[in-house]
């Protein structure tokens, strides 16, 4: 699935040690426990594990949205604890991220168009007609016509909000995207759709993926290499391939076996799929009859 890589290319994302502790007043969760992994450029890294094993809180500490108790992640080279201001938001806008539930992710009294244009209002310094064109490209990128920009998110279906949120997600031009259970909300044959828009994504973007799934088909299809957590710690990394068929750790022969594998992702047949309701660009139609 990946592409050639250049040896000289710096890592998209290099975890090292990063351990998180939440402190409240009565409890201490160890969430993570020093894991240490990196993502190759243009790569995507899929990682797998039980309900509350950390992979959630590893995800915001690599990207710097929570601080790391210890430890440090470096995106595309740059260590965000050692940035200021500025250069922390030019960082900032290198990275995006991708939540489960697109509509509890978008904020339900804005218009999808101002929702896609939050971003660009706050890590970039272009024109109210730059953006406004901006957004309308990006609406375009992800499947989704003009007027759904001047809708509220409850008048979208839940693939297209997710869209949407892909949208968001690129408007700055990441390079590394944080996929956090994308398509776990979603009906099955609208996961297939929003993987193969974020497979098309990454090649036309040259994007690089963080991928936390428990959904053992979507991490197969999408990832090169895979990390399994195990209550804060990182049991077994490896090429995609290796671990999800011959697991070198009893945890994850077992974690392997209990997860669901969606028969959405890996056996319909994509020219089949119907269109996403009221999806109707070309870019929609096209990416269900790409991959595989
Ligand atoms: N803000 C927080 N404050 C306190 N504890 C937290 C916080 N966020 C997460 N935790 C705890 O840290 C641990 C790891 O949570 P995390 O959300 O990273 O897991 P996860 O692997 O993403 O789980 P899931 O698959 O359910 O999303 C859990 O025990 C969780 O309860
Ligand atoms: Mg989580």
């Amino acid at each position: 699935m990946s592409t050639t890589l250049d040896t000289t290319d710096v890592d998209a994302l290099v975890v090292e040690h990063i351990v998180k502790v939440y402190r409240t007043r009565k409890s201490e969760t160890r969430a993570v426990d020093d894991v240490s992994f990196r993502i190759r450029t243009g790569t995507t890294f899929g990682l797998v594990g039980e309900s509350g094993s950390g992979k959630s809180t590893i995800a915001r500490c690599a990207l710097n949205l929570i601080a790391p108790t210890s430890g440090r992640s470096l995106i595309a080279g740059e260590d965000p604890a050692k940035l200021h201001r500025g250069a922390l938001r030019r960082l900032r806008a290198q990275t995006g991220m991708v939540f489960q539930n697109p509509i509890m992710a978008l904020d339900p009294r804005m218009r999808i168009r101002d929702i896609v244009a939050e971003p660009l209002r706050t890590h970039t310094r272009l024109s109210r007609a730059e953006i406004r064109r901006k957004v309308e490209e990006l609406l375009d990128e992800v499947g989704l016509a003009a007027v759904h920009g001047d809708r509220l998110p409850h008048q979208l279906s839940g693939g297209q909000c997710q869209r949407v949120g892909v949208a968001r997600a690129i408007a700055t031009g990441p390079r590394l995207v944080v996929l956090d259970e994308p398509t776990s909300a979603l009906d099955v044959s609208v996961q297939a759709q929003v993987l193969n828009l974020l497979q098309r994504l990454k090649r036309e973007r040259d994007l690089s993926y963080l991928l936390i799934s428990h959904d053992l088909d979507v991490v197969q299809y999408m990832s090169d290499d895979v990390g399994v957590m195990r209550g804060g710690s990182l049991v077994e990394t490896g090429r995609a391939q290796d671990v999800l068929t011959s697991p070198a750790h009893d945890y994850t022969r077992r974690l392997l076996a209990a997860m669901p594998a969606a028969p959405g992702i890996a056996q319909l047949d994509r020219k089949d799929l119907p269109p996403d309701p009221g999806t109707t660009t070309p870019t929609a139609r096209d990416e269900m009859r790409v991959l595989r």
